[in-house]
């Protein structure tokens, strides 16, 4: 393999058992023990048997932007469309693209036909995961409110029993506020993450991407900053309510993705409040420009003060305009909102990155603009987005591998495993070869959702092997 002196021995080897013993070498970054360096990993039987650091001269041909080895990726929001419709993706297809994407574990959102707000559909889950024959760990959300409906609590307590790591009505933000406030309460007692789509949905009605300049030129609906923020402070203020009561209540929001909403979390977490957050690798690598046909980074796409440059005065546009794939809940921001999501990732505002991989049928999604389904298949390329913010100074690689592992384990306590590579544990990690690009092209992709605007697109960052749970989940 290419990729700056460093080797990766897994001989071949196919999806599977880790039989015999493995030598992993290049640069490895341990979020737990917050090193990283050149180093050396000996599977056993896919146990960690050893973990050496390189000290030169032993490791001096080993760079940071070589072969890069991680603790494997937790994606706290994957929505696989098992069961109801499994034509967009099943709980195998999704596993496979999590593999892909170097995940071992993913987090399932409820929103599935039905929905999983009652412990039957959640046991339907796993099962399909076991079925599968994927290493790769498949946890499940529940449903805040019954049916998804927003008027009557799920059953969060048998949803608990049967293993939830936490509720959503993810899609859709919890519509009743007092019912958002009940079931932050109840999730708190069971001691569950409540994880809100913040949106407020009187202001969004219609929308067809984000409210602003682009949105005005192309002529379509906009889903202003506001329906974000109010959903935001609502929910913020409801938690500051509701821990009063109930100390043990956490608030998690996913896919914050406009600046004046991070900064509502920023000052909601200084004054110390159980709230967490992720932003998606859409929302921070891509911006509303991509609606006019702008392919340029959000880093790009910003001047040297921070402020968006004219897509239109600088012929940024490369590709057609109202490409469907681009259409997402929430929608594709500003630059300058692309830019506040990295800052915050950056400085620990944001938790971690969840990838809101939303695969769709091309019947769903390749249509006029504004009745394309919302979503980006995004398992696939939440990796290639992130290394190329790392790539261009935005995030180190530290920071980039935590938000990809321990951020998101975090936010779900005890209820996954650590991420980290730890001798005597089953080995569970990535190994990606940072000094190659792959095309996102249809034929690579393991995910049946070939929603993505990065399609054709060349992303560095090939991933390797990833080892979840001690078994092979993918191996290229
Ligand atoms: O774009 C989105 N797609 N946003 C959501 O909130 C839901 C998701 C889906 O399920 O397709």
């Amino acid at each position: 393999m290419s990729g700056a002196g460093a080797e990766v021995a897994v001989g071949g080897a196919a999806v599977g058992e880790l039989v015999g013993s493995r030598t992993v070498r290049g640069w490895i970054v341990d979020p737990v023990s917050e090193r990283e360096g050149p180093g050396e990993i000996r599977i056993g039987d896919g146990v960690i048997r050893g973990l050496d650091w390189l000290d030169s001269p032993g490791g001096a041909d080993i760079r940071a932007d070589g072969v890069l080895i991680a603790p494997g990726f937790v994606d706290l929001h994957t929505h696989l469309r098992e069961p109801g419709n499994e034509d967009a993706e099943t709980v195998a297809s999704g596993l496979a693209a999590a593999a892909h994407g170097g995940f071992t574990t993913v987090c399932a959102m409820p929103n599935t036909t039905p929905p999983a707000d009652d412990p039957a559909v959640v046991g339907r889950v796993q099962a399909a995961a076991d079925a599968s024959g994927s290493p790769v760990r498949l946890v499940a959300y529940g449903c805040v409110s019954a049916a998804r409906a927003g008027e009557a609590l799920a059953p969060l307590g048998e949803l608990a029993d049967a293993g939830v790591v936490g509720f959503s009505d993810d899609g859709a933000p919890v519509r009743s506020a007092a019912l958002f406030r009940n079931a932050l309460l109840y999730a708190g007692s069971l001691g569950l993450p409540l994880v809100e789509h913040a949106e407020d949905p009187a202001l969004t009605a219609g929308a067809e991407m984000h409210d602003g300049y682009v949105a005005t030129v192309l002529g379509l609906r906009g889903w202003p900053v506001a329906g974000e923020v109010a959903a935001v402070a609502r929910a913020v203020a409801l938690l500051e309510d509701v821990v009063r009561d109930e100390p043990r209540a956490r608030l998690h929001l996913t896919h914050v993705s406009t600046a004046a909403a991070l900064a509502i979390v920023r000052d909601a977490k200084a004054r110390g409040l159980p709230l967490t957050c992720d932003v998606a690798p859409h929302h921070l690598a891509l911006s509303d420009e991509w609606v006019a046909g702008s392919r340029r980074w959000a880093w790009e796409a910003v001047d040297e003060r921070g402020r968006a440059r004219d897509p239109w005065a600088d012929g940024a546009l490369t590709a057609s305009p109202y490409d469907p794939a681009t259409r997402v809940n929430p929608p594709l921001r500003s630059p300058e909102d692309a830019i506040a999501c990295l800052a915050a990732l950056a400085d620990g505002t944001a938790d971690a990155v969840a990838t809101d991989h939303a695969p769709h049928t091309v019947v769903d999604k390749d249509v006029e603009y504004g009745l394309a389904a919302n979503g980006i298949s995004g398992l696939e390329t939440a990796l290639g987005c992130l290394l190329a913010a790392v790539d261009a100074g935005r995030l180190t690689l530290a920071r980039a591998v935590e938000a990809l592992t321990v951020g998101p384990a975090r936010v779900l306590g005890a209820r996954v495993p650590v991420p980290g590579i730890r001798v005597g544990d089953p080995a569970d990690l990535v190994v990606v070869d940072r000094g190659t690009a792959w095309r996102v092209e249809p034929d690579a992709l393991r995910s049946k959702g070939m929603n993505t605007p990065l399609l054709r697109r060349e992303l560095r960052g090939v991933v390797r092997l990833t080892v979840a749970a001690g078994r092979i989940a993918y191996t290229a």
